[in-house]
């Protein structure tokens, strides 16, 4: 019998493509959201889809059917803008549907929870170094608390319950699926956007800033390879590309992309707690699961551009 797994967030952006690539593997997918941010399209044909939010324990009946042979918790709300507007609700969706749910594994017996969390929570890091597992958080933003918050008691389930979980701080996260109508989260995408359907594009903060982008493909290959593999227990690992783009270089691949070479660009004032460049050092993660990311950011955009829009691809 194929095996049963719970992929959480799974009708939003990175959720779909692990529900997929599972699918796709043979297995069984029950894929829990509450279509906050989510898009019933991207729910993948195959799975089985439960409407929950999981913030809220009286709902938590509706999973009373799933036991999972492991959790892939991606449902979230991964915006530092809106944790800004009301940090309460993004404490309720970031940390206390992630406690909710590792005790509903827990009851179930589900031992294996991985877990999404975010570069967010190095803040601005140390000297402009690439950001290493090694250095201490420096939450900025509320959004960052609230995921690092995360990582904590999972870390306790750990001690607690035996549960075996796996924390993967994800770095700028790219792709098609990634929602082009939430022009609050998702740089890659609010920018994509901005050029399909806009005049201009407003750049929030400077564009001197740098980040690192991952295409969504490196990080499902990385998630779906560890759901069995012991050596990522109990561990967190960076998720990114290790590669600094600034905003600049990022307008530019885009302007080269969609051919829009003379598309205006101004910059606006930043949002709170944005992090001035964030880069992620992947020694570890390659060290220990022998993992690269395979997609440029070049190509990757490429890709975004061939998805949504790809008359006018250059
Ligand atoms: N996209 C990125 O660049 C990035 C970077 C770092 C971390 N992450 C993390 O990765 C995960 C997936 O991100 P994404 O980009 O796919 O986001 P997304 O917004 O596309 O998907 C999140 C999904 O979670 C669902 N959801 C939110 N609150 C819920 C609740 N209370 N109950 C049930 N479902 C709920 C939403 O409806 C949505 O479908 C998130 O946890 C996010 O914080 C993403």
């Amino acid at each position: 019998m194929a095996d049963t797994y719970l992929v959480t967030g799974g009708a939003g952006f990175i959720g779909s493509h692990v529900a997929n690539r599972l699918l796709d593997q043979g297995a069984e997918v029950v894929v829990a959201d509450n279509m906050l941010t989510g898009d019933p399209e991207n729910v993948p044909a195959g799975s089985k889809f439960v409407y929950i939010d999981l913030a809220n324990e009286s709902q938590y009946y509706r999973l009373d059917t799933c036991r999972p042979k492991a959790v892939l918790h991606l449902a979230g709300q991964s915006s530092g803008e809106i944790s800004h507007e009301s940090p309460i609700n993004d404490l309720d969706i970031n940390t206390k549907a992630t406690i909710l749910l590792a005790q509903w594994a827990a009851r179930r017996e589900c031992k294996r929870f991985l877990y999404t969390s975010t570069v967010s929570v190095y803040g601005d890091g140390v000297g402009g170094a690439a950001m290493s597992e090694q250095d201490p958080p420096r939450p900025k933003s509320f959004y960052a608390c609230s995921k690092l918050a995360s990582e904590n008691y999972l870390k306790v389930f750990g001690g607690a319950c035996g549960m075996d979980a796996t924390t993967f701080r994800l770095f700028n996260a790219y792709g098609p699926g990634q929602n082009m109508d939430n022009m609050k989260q998702g740089m890659v995408s609010i920018y994509l956007a901005y050029f399909l359907n806009r005049e201009k594009l407003e750049v929030k903060g400077s564009l001197e800033r740098y980040r690192d982008f991952i295409y969504v493909s490196d990080i499902v290959d990385l998630l779906v390879a560890c759901i069995n593999d012991a050596r990522s227990f109990g561990k967190i690992f960076n998720v990114g590309s290790g590669c600094r783009t600034r905003v600049r270089e990022l307008v530019d691949i885009i302007k080269a992309a969609t051919g829009k070479s003379d598309f205006p660009v101004v910059e606006i004032a930043g949002t709170p707690g944005d992090a001035f460049g964030s880069c992620a050092d992947i020694g570890y993660v390659n060290e220990i699961l022998g993992w690269t990311p395979k997609i440029s950011v070049e190509e990757g955009i490429r890709k975004m551009v061939s998805f949504y829009a790809p008359g006018l691809l250059h």
